[in-house]
């Protein structure tokens, strides 16, 4: 706690989603938590905090120094991918609650330890999977909730973009990431699919992920240009995953291909209801047969929801103040984003191996 009797908040890399998300989310809710610290391995960006946007001026270029702050409760890991378990797992050790960043861990084995951690800690463990708390999502969540669909017994769901490398950072490097559009991008689809589902236990997955234009020299990259000698993750991915409840789910997931425009969107196939959602536009459609007619609903208005990053950090700020669970605000737990780790392990085995793998 911070003097104010505030929750005090430590941010763990601050980079792009740390100063576009977390330290603005938390900014917007300085009534009930304040950023104490932020600690960074780059100077730059510890300069960047102390500037009068951010004003924090605490920082450490060793987060373990954040980490012993008594006054910091809880922590955003925002560093990237092979660097989210150390980070929460000496968070937890030091007893703070930890929202880190999509995906959760490199693999299973990863994501299994952080939930091993908070649960030894009896500290909260969210994962930044944000596109729920967008209004279309919420939205549909609430038609699921009432019942509108019966069985959801198939989802089909893109995560595909035409020219989209991130060009910072480390997201084109296996050993750092973990994968390519699949890990980055597929997983946020897919988390918000397995949520509008009700979460069933995935058994099996097959999947393909393939490079076909990263490592070459002269593609167009719309999100800047990375550099390809250094490209060692796939451009594309199709996947399709058995649950325990009968129910399937079919992804494909693109940094680059030769399609029409991105699209982030998921179809629910129920026996009440179908959907589709735009989770970039929040384009809600339900398809229903009823008194003998085939109708198509959309929403006359949808309920503002202004940043589902903004939203992700409020609950988390309200289930470290009240001592709540974070799934039951509706935000990703530890298990839930396990799930989606066990999914995205299993695809790229299967396509090491070349046929259907079983989730234990
Ligand atoms: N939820 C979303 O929509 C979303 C969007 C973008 C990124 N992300 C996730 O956020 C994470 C970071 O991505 P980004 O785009 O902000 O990357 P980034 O490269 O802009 O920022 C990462 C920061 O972490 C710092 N860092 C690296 N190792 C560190 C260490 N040991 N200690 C402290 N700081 C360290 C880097 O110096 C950098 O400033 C990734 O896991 C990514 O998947 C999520």
């Amino acid at each position: 706690m911070t003097r104010d009797g505030k929750i005090g908040i430590g941010i763990i890399g601050f980079g792009g989603i740390a100063q576009a998300a977390h330290a603005p989310g938390y900014r917007k809710v300085a009534d009930q938590c304040e950023i104490v610290a932020v600690a960074d391995i780059d100077p730059t960006r510890l300069e960047e905090a102390k500037s009068e946007k951010w004003g924090i001026t605490q920082t450490f270029e060793d987060y373990k120094d954040l980490l012993a702050l008594p006054e910091i409760d809880a922590v955003s890991v925002c560093t990237p991918n092979f660097v989210h378990l150390q980070p929460t797992l000496d968070a937890f050790a030091a007893g703070k609650h930890v929202l880190c960043e999509k995906p959760m861990a490199m693999n299973s084995d990863e994501a299994k330890q952080m939930i091993a951690a908070g649960e030894k800690a009896g500290k909260q463990l969210q994962i930044g999977y944000n596109l729920r708390f967008g209004s279309g999502p919420q939205s549909l969540k609430r038609a699921v909730a009432a019942g509108q669909f019966g069985e959801i017994y198939h989802a089909r769901a893109q995560a595909i973009r035409r020219r989209g490398v991130p060009s910072w950072g480390v997201f084109t490097q296996k050993d750092k990431q973990g994968g390519g559009p699949l890990i980055d991008i597929g997983v946020h689809i897919t988390d918000m699919t397995l949520w509008l589902m009700g979460h069933p236990k995935p058994i099996a997955a097959s999947g393909t992920a393939v490079t076909k234009f990263g490592t070459k020299e002269g593609v167009l990259g719309q999100m800047g240009q990375w550099d390809p000698k250094i490209y060692t993750v796939e451009d594309f991915a199709t996947a399709y995953v058995r649950f325990d409840n009968g129910a399937t789910y079919s992804l494909e997931s693109s940094f680059i291909a030769n399609i029409a425009k991105e699209e982030f969107s998921t179809h629910l196939f129920g026996t009440g209801a179908g959907a589709y959602l735009n989770a970039s536009t929040n384009q809600v459609t339900l398809y229903r047969e009823e008194f003998g007619t085939l109708t198509d609903t959309t929403p006359g208005w949808l309920p503002s929801v202004p940043s589902s990053h903004g939203e992700e950090v409020k609950l988390f700020v309200k289930a470290v103040k009240e001592g709540l669970e974070v799934a039951s605000l509706g935000a990703a737990s530890g298990e839930q984003a396990l799930m989606v780790t066990q999914i995205m392990d299993a695809i790229y085995k299967s396509s090491e191996l070349g046929r259907e793998v079983t989730i234990e």
